[in-house]
């Protein structure tokens, strides 16, 4: 092995450390649409599932089968039919769902139990276990429209999915459902991995979907993909969008993430299946690659008030002294409160952070991250991070700086470069004090 791969490698899987280490022993349902098994992208999904649950993850997969349903249905000589975004399920549809369903279990049991050696499958043994763990209830009549066997979830057995979980199994759900009196109804595959996961108070919702994520502006389709959403302004666009009647309309896995967030579901994603590692790398990487809907309730990140100026001296003064933060006076950070953000539990200011936009040079200097010693190295830093690179975004500016003396790792860990200070913009670099010996460092937003 060179050397070269050595100094890559060694840093990068140290880098991965904390997020396993976070994620061991939490649930994650992941929702499949249909469409990424007629892509033929299951083996590699089966192989990214089997990594994640044998590093302490417990897996609910809930597979689609739209595509594979209307090929069923087509070689019928059936068309089929939808109304207000739901597919109508007649006698032949049903027919057509359940050989579908029957088929991709087989499928997708197949895909985990793939072991060639120098395979990433290698050595995993992953158990896959379905079960009648759905019950259902009729949609009925909409607008006048008959969805027949149509249905929605009615309950989850969230004691019997929890115990085969418990057991080390991959717990596997079709959409379907069954009534009390043995009747099948087709489900959405978004449907029951919502209330798979609202059942289990899961620590996350992900669908693996043919879209890419939600878009900064979700009227342009060249905009860049939001990497974190919180659930306040998810909820703004949803009022704001047409009711999604397909599967690329911007509100369609958006409307079932922010019900998973209601419910008490922390983190919702939607990524795209046609990133080779999708799973992975928004599990295992600071950005992610789709968009995730938060509940920020929980982290209660937000802008400073005047109010909070004590608080931030209090909370920054320690550092202050002992050289790590370079002085501020409290008139300097009245001044700039507007620029601060924090996070507060119980009325405590805990961290924060300040963004000063340069717009002449589209960039913005992150001063002052600072996180109480009490609650270090549990994310806070992070969050204030994230927060700060979405009010740069909003601003226009296309990259953040940091000075730093002693914090040059942390930030190296999360995407930033160093520059020379030549690199800062003149209004910043006649303030840069030479002696200080500041390293600055920058990261490009996405
Ligand atoms: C840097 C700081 C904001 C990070 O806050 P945090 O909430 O602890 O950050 P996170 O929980 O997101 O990350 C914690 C990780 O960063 C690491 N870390 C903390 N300080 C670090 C530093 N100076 N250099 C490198 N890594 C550091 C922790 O060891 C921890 O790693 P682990 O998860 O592998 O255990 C916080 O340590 C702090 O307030 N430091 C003092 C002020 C400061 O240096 N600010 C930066 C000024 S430019």
């Amino acid at each position: 092995m060179s050397n070269v791969f050595n100094f890559t490698f060694v840093p990068w899987f140290r880098s991965v450390a904390p997020y396993i280490h976070k994620l061991r022993g939490s649930t994650v349902v992941v929702g499949v649409a249909g469409e990424a098994i007629a892509a033929n992208k299951l083996p590699l999904i089966a192989q990214d599932l089997a990594l994640i649950q044998s590093m302490g993850v417990q897996i609910v997969l809930v597979h689609g089968f739209r595509p594979q349903v209307n090929e069923q249905l087509l070689a019928k000589g059936h068309t089929p039919q939808y109304s207000h975004g739901m597919r109508i399920t007649d006698s032949v549809a049903l027919d057509c769902a359940q050989e579908a369903a029957g088929q991709l279990r087989y499928e997708i049991e197949a895909a985990f139990s793939q072991g060639l050696p120098n395979t990433p499958m290698a050595g995993a043994t992953v158990r896959v276990i379905s079960g009648n763990f759905v019950t259902a209830r009729p949609v009925g009549l909409m607008d006048g429209v008959d969805f027949q066997h149509s249905g929605l979830v009615r309950k989850i057995d969230t004691e019997g999915i929890q115990r085969t979980l418990d057991m080390g199994a991959l717990v596997l759900l079709s959409p379907f459902g069954f009534s009390p009196t043995g009747e099948a109804f087709n489900l959405t595959m978004e449907d029951v991995a919502t209330s798979v996961a609202v059942a289990l108070q899961a620590d996350k919702l992900m669908f693996l979907t043919e879209v890419p994520g939600i878009r900064l502006d979700a009227h342009d389709p060249s905009s860049e993909i939001d990497t974190e959403l919180p659930l306040a302004a998810a909820k703004t666009l949803m009022a704001a969008l047409p009711a999604p009647t397909q599967p690329t309309d911007t509100a369609f896995y958006l409307q079932h993430c922010i019900r998973a967030c209601e419910g008490g579901v922390d983190r919702s994603h939607i990524l795209p299946f046609s990133v080779d590692g999708a799973l992975l790398l928004e599990i295992y990487t600071h950005d992610g690659i789709g968009t995730m809907v938060v509940d920020e309730k929980l982290e209660s990140v937000r802008e400073a008030t005047m109010d909070d100026v004590s608080g931030i001296v209090a909370l920054i003064e320690p550092f202050e002294k002992d050289g790590t933060l370079v002085k501020r006076d409290r008139t300097e950070i009245e001044r700039d409160a507007g620029y601060y953000t924090i996070i507060e539990h119980d009325g405590v200011i805990f961290g924060c952070a300040a963004l000063y936009p340069y717009p002449e040079a589209r960039t913005g200097e992150m001063a002052a991250l600072t996180v109480s010693p009490d609650t270090q190295s549990q994310g806070d830093g992070e969050r204030l991070l994230k927060r700060i690179e979405t009010r740069a975004r909003a601003q226009g500016l296309q990259s953040i700086f940091v000075l730093t003396t002693r914090t040059m790792h942390w930030f190296i860990k999360r995407g930033f470069v160093q520059v020379n200070p030549d690199w800062l913009p003149e209004a910043r670099k006649r303030k840069y004090n030479w002696d200080r010996k500041s390293q600055v460092l920058v990261k490009k937003l996405p």
